[in-house]
C-alpha cells in the first residue's frame, strides 16, 4: 500500500488539484484508492460529499497529527494519497515521515529554486528522523511542475529560465508536467471526474488532452513506485 504525500509548504502550488486528478484517475482504472484530506479547507472531502460523482474514490477528512497514524493503520488500499496543507506543521512532518513517496508540486509560473529547496529540506529533515529507527529508510521524492503552458500555448522566457534552473540543481523531477487547464478547475467546480465532465458534455477545453496528461503523470508515478513499494516487513517497522 504505497502512501503518497502531496507536499509543498508554499500554498497554492497545486497539491489538492493534482491529488484529486491522480486519485480519481487511479480509482477509475480499478484501483482501491483513499485520499486523506489534510488540507484545512477540505477541498477533496467537499468534492466527494457535496457532489454527485460516481467515483469509487474514498475520502477521509478531519485528519490531524493525533489521528493520522490511526487512520493509516486501518487502511487497506492500493494507493493512499495524503493532501497536505500549504504550511509547515507537525502534521506535515508526520505525514512525510510515514510516506513511501512525496510529490512536491511547484507552480511553474511562480517557481523559484529557493522555494523548491525549502520543500525538499522538509523531506530530508523527516528522513533523518526516520533513519534514527531504520538507517536504510529513504523517503523518495520528486518535484512536479504544475500549471505549465498546455501544448501549443506560448512558453515565456521566464518560465524557460526557471525550468532550466530547476534542472541545473539536479533535484529529481517528473518528466511529465501538469498543464494549466480549465478542466482541472472544473473538476472542483462541478464536483465530477474528468471522465464524468466528458460524459456530460461539459465544455471545458480539450478533455481528451487533459485526461492524457493525467494518464502520463500517473503512469510515470506508478513506474517510479515499483521498486520502492515496501514489503510487509518494511511496513511493520
Ligand atoms: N493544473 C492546473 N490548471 C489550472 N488551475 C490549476 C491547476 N493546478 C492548480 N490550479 C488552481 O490553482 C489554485 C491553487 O491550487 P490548489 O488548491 O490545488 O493548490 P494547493 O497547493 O492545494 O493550495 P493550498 O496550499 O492552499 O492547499 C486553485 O485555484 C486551482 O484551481
Ligand atoms: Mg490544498
Amino acid at each position: 500500500m504505497p502512501i503518497i504525500a502531496m507536499s509543498n509548504p508554499k500554498g497554492g502550488a497545486g497539491k489538492s488539484t493534482t491529488a484529486l486528478l491522480l486519485a480519481t484517475y487511479l480509482a477509475e482504472r480499478g484501483a482501491k484508492v483513499c485520499v486523506l484530506d489534510a488540507d484545512p479547507n477540505q477541498p477533496i472531502l467537499d468534492w466527494k460529499e457535496n457532489g454527485n460523482t460516481a467515483s469509487t474514490l474514498e475520502v477521509i477528512g478531519g485528519i490531524k497529527e493525533s489521528n493520522l497514524m490511526e487512520h493509516v493503520e486501518r487502511l487497506n488500499h492500493q494507493f493512499v494519497i495524503i493532501d497536505l496543507e500549504g504550511t509547515a506543521s507537525l502534521l506535515v512532518s508526520r505525514a512525510i515521515a510515514l510516506s513511501d513517496f512525496v510529490i512536491v508540486p511547484l507552480q511553474a509560473s511562480a517557481v523559484d529554486v529557493r522555494q523548491a529547496g525549502k520543500a525538499i529540506r522538509t523531506i530530508r529533515d523527516e528522513e533523518k528522523v526516520v533513519q534514527r529507527y531504520d538507517a536504510k529508510r529513504r523517503i523518495p521524492y520528486k518535484i512536479l511542475l504544475t500549471r505549465t503552458p498546455a501544448p501549443g500555448a506560448p512558453v515565456s522566457s521566464v518560465q524557460r529560465q526557471l525550468e532550466a534552473e530547476i534542472t541545473a540543481t539536479n533535484i529529481p523531477r517528473f518528466r511529465t508536467t501538469i498543464a494549466d487547464r480549465l478542466a482541472y478547475k472544473a473538476v472542483f467546480v462541478e464536483r465530477l471526474t474528468l471522465t464524468e465532465l466528458k460524459d456530460r458534455a461539459i465544455k471545458v477545453g480539450n478533455l481528451d488532452a487533459a485526461y492524457q496528461n493525467i494518464h502520463d503523470f500517473a503512469t510515470e508515478l506508478v513506474e517510479e513506485l515499483q521498486p520502492t513499494t515496501p514489503t510487509e516487513e518494511h511496513r511493520e517497522r
